[in-house]
């Protein structure tokens, strides 16, 4: 079959990948999506089986680090339009392992770059190399104001560093080679798939099997909360309609303070454990804070909804009340990927 066009999806087993994977090879049939995935602890094809059969998907177990073959994907597959998400993407294990974050982050993108570089070989009509980012490359707010593509950079954490310079070795690939890059930074997504070692799908875990929440400091860092569909649906408008060269800020307007948020879903809890009020909120336990731990996040996405009319759809309330319930009914999920490696990171981590 002969494809509109051919796209390469990096990281797509994982949270966010899984969901665009899925949202492009449905509203697009004709374009071929490839889907590179290493297949590290965050990586899931189980994430996938509702796109599995489908003519238009294919999946290639593999390292971004390997240039030799991105490359030879890149040309049996005339792949035109890379959207690159694989990454090592948990704060915490940046702390402790910041190596392999620059290992994958860094080297990783580089060499996804000059991949796609080789391959096209200056031919750069109608071909896209998308970056997709965080909003952590720009640090850490006080109480007022939200990040802009026009905030300095100043990461502060392991993850946030290894991020920021990918971005910028992809933006220097623009601007030296005049290779067509787009970026996007993203504020926190939330939703199904996600992998219990970040905030939302841990608490529900632990809820779930009576332990008790960790909450680091005093629970008073902000973060600013997406869907991760509208994110997929903000991915698809920046690699059709974004500017080459351009960076995109995307963002939920939807501020949270940790503790707030964790009140929110405990209560919840209470109602579909069936428990009595308050039975939840009392699993909460304030444990030391992360070290250098951004206290803020905002981020303002006026640039993406004035040029290309994207805005933030999906109810907060509504959307949590429903990925608490997809957590929930995705019991075997949820223990395959607890089981294995999960117990001693979470032992070395919460003791
Ligand atoms: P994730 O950790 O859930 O998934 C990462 C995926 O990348 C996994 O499937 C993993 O197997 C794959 N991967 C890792 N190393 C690889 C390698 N060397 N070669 C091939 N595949 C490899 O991450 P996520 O939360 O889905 O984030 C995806 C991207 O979006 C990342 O680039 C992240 O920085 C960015 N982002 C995430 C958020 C968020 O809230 N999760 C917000 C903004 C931006
Ligand atoms: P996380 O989901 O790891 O995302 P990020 O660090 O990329 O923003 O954490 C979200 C917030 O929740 C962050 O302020 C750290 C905090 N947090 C806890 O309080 N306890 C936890 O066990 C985890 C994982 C995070």
């Amino acid at each position: 079959m002969k494809f509109d066009r051919n796209i390469l999806i990096t990281g797509g087993a994982g949270f966010i990948g899984s969901c665009v994977v899925q949202f492009m090879v449905k509203k697009y049939p004709n374009y071929r999506i490839i889907n590179l995935d290493k297949l590290t602890y965050a990586g899931n094809l189980e994430n996938l089986v509702s796109v599995e059969g489908e003519s238009n998907y294919e999946f290639v177990k593999g390292d971004i680090l390997d240039q030799p073959l991105v490359e030879s994907i890149m040309r049996d597959k005339q792949v035109d339009g890379v959207l690159h998400l694989a990454a090592e993407s948990h704060v915490d294990r940046s702390i402790t392992n910041p190596d392999e974050f620059v290992m994958t982050n860094v080297l990783g993108t580089l060499t996804m770059l000059n991949a796609a570089k080789a391959v096209w070989n200056g031919d750069f009509d109608n071909k896209l190399f998308y970056h997709i980012s965080t909003d952590e490359v720009y640090g850490s707010l006080g109480e007022t104001g939200a990040f802009t593509e026009d905030t300095p950079y100043d990461p502060k954490s392991p993850y946030s560093a290894s991020k920021a310079s990918s971005d910028h070795m992809v933006r220097a690939y623009f601007n030296t080679y005049d290779f067509p890059i787009v970026i996007s930074n993203c504020s926190n997504n939330y939703g199904p798939f996600q992998f219990p070692e970040k905030l939302i799908p841990l608490a529900i875990n632990n809820l779930k099997t009576g332990k008790p929440i960790p909450i680091y400091g005093e629970g008073l860092n902000i973060r600013d909360w997406l869907y991760v569909e509208d994110h997929a649906r903000a991915i698809d408008m920046i690699f059709h309609n974004g500017k080459p060269g351009e960076t995109y800020n995307v963002g939920g307007h939807n501020e949270w303070k940790n503790i707030d948020l964790i009140n929110l879903l405990c209560d919840i809890m209470d109602r579909k454990l069936g428990k009595e009020d308050g039975a939840c909120r009392s699993e909460i336990t304030y444990v030391a804070d992360r070290l250098g731990h951004d206290m803020r996040y905002a981020v303002d996405s006026s640039k993406l909804s004035g040029e290309l009319g994207w805005e933030a759809k999906e109810n907060f309330r509504e959307r949590l009340e429903e990925t608490i319930d997809w957590y929930l009914e995705n019991e075997s999920w949820l223990e395959n990927v607890t089981s294995g490696d999960y117990a001693k990171y979470y032992e070395e981590k919460y003791g």
